[in-house]
């Protein structure tokens, strides 16, 4: 199994490091790969958390039929019998936006046509959270409907002071999934 992120932000900004220092965690640095990793510095930051390839996965070769791609705009729901089927589960390395741009099938999907797409539910997840999704239902044989979700979940980042992240997280023990170092940045920083 590998999971790929094809890293498509302009800059590897520190949200994004950290979000891949967090998926890197889930699901181990044997499996990740990051494409797209075009500067030597975003090479030496990227390569303690996976494998880092310059090109992009559009220009890898890779067998075409075991490819899945992660697309909130794709019409099918991944299901755990997409194991047998795939060998290669790519994401997109895209900050989340609000209302959502299509940007994964812009941007990715739409340059792979061979390739199938699955969503895991309509609404647009953190790119880490959607890495724990995946690997419930790939790894575990989780059904989508078992797993529970938040959906823009209020923060507090000072006292009084709260932000909406607008976007849907998955409850892991009755919390949502976000990194420590993610909280912090929120917490701590205005823009990123
Ligand atoms: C933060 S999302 C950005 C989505 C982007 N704004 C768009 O409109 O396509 C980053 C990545 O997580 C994955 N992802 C997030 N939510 C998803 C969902 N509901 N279904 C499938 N993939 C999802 C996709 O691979 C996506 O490229």
């Amino acid at each position: 199994m590998h999971y790929i992120l094809e890293h498509l932000e302009p800059r590897l900004y520190k949200w994004c490091q950290l979000e891949y220092e967090h998926i890197s965690k889930i699901v181990g640095n044997e499996q990740l790969i990051f494409t797209n990793i075009k500067s030597k510095s975003q090479k030496i930051k990227l390569e303690k958390l996976g494998k880092v390839e310059k090109n992009s996965v559009v220009n890898l070769g890779l067998e075409t039929k075991k490819i899945c791609i992660l697309d909130p705009f794709a019409p099918k729901t991944l299901t755990s019998e997409d194991r047998k089927r795939f060998d290669y589960f790519i994401f997109g390395g895209i900050l989340g936006d609000y209302p959502m741009r299509a940007r994964t099938k812009e941007e990715l999907s739409s340059k792979l046509p061979g390739a199938e797409t699955r969503n895991i539910g309509k609404e647009q997840m953190p790119t880490d959270n959607a890495f724990y999704v995946v690997k419930e239902i790939i790894e575990h044989g989780k059904k989508l409907e078992e797993l529970k979700f938040k959906d823009s979940p209020e923060l507090e980042v000072k006292e009084g002071e709260s932000i909406i992240m607008p976007f849907r997280y998955v409850l892991v023990n009755g919390k949502i999934l976000m990194s420590k170092k993610l909280e912090y940045l929120l917490k701590t920083k205005k823009g990123f």
